[in-house]
Order: structure tokens, then sequence, then C-alpha cells
């Protein structure tokens, strides 16, 4: 009698845990704006992927972007500096102002999503 109940509690439990998990566990991710899809496209179409990673995938001539957003020792200014007028190594792709903010604000996206990659550093 004991171990039957001991039974049903647990088989409770797994029950209400898995149905909380997976009816729950996937309404975090947000969903792209139209900005930050135009600056994913931008960051396919100009190949940024060949020098820099996101979430650790991706070419490693130029540093990991996947946090370059809420690092405080770079941030969005930082980006935009670069992607304005290139670096030593980086190229200036002539962007436009637009298209800038675009690529500024995947990068966002990108960070936001990131939380298991910032407790993981
Ligand atoms: C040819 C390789 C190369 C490509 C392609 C490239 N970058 Fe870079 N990028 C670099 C390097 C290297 C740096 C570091 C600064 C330097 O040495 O010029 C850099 C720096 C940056 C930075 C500043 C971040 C930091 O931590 O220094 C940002 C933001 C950035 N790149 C975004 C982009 C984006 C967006 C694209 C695509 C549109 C892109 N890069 C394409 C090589 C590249």
């Amino acid at each position: 009698m004991k171990k039957t109940s001991i039974f049903i509690v647990l088989f409770i439990s797994y029950i209400s845990y898995s149905a909380w998990v997976y009816t729950d566990g996937t309404n975090t991710a947000s969903v792209m704006s139209l900005q930050q899809q135009a600056g994913k496209n931008i960051y396919q179409k100009n190949n940024c992927t060949s020098c820099h990673q996101l979430f650790g995938m991706g070419g490693f001539l130029g540093p990991e972007l996947t946090t370059v957003i809420s690092d405080k020792n770079r941030g969005p200014l930082y980006a935009r500096t670069f992607l304005q007028y290139g670096g030593a190594r980086m190229p200036n792709f002539h962007f436009s102002k637009e298209e800038i903010d675009e690529v500024i604000a995947f990068l966002e996206y990108v960070d936001t999503n990131a939380s298991t990659y910032k407790n993981n550093k």
C-alpha cells in the first residue's frame, strides 16, 4: 500500500513536470522585428561570419560578436564605429546610417537571446 502511494505521487509529479516543461519551455524566444531581420540579411550578405563568431561559430580573424552590445568594455557605440569606418583589419563596408542601425538592431537581438551563453562564460 505504501509503495503504491509513493509510486502514484512520483507518477503524478512526473506528468505535471513534463506538462509544464513542454507547454511553457518555448515561450521565452522573442520574435525578430523587421529592422532586426534587415540587419540579419546584411550580416549574411556581407559574410560577417567569415571573420566573426556568433555563439562561438564563425571565423576567428575578428572578435566574437554575441555579447558585443552588452559587453561593458564595448557596447553599441563602439560597434557602430567599426561599422561606419572599418578598422585596421575590419573592412569598411560603406554602410548607410540606416544599414548600421539595422546591423546594431540585429546584434542587440542576438545579445538579448544569449542568456545561457552569458551564464556559461
Ligand atoms: C575580413 C574580416 C572581417 C569581416 C568580413 C568583417 N569584420 Fe568586423 N572586424 C574584423 C576585425 C579584425 C575586427 C577588430 C578590429 C580590427 O582589427 O580592425 C573587427 C571588428 C568588428 C566590430 C567591433 C567589435 C570588437 O569587439 O572589436 C564589429 C561590431 C564588427 N567588426 C562587425 C562586423 C560586421 C557586422 C561585419 C559584416 C558586415 C563584419 N564585422 C565583417 C574583421 C572583419
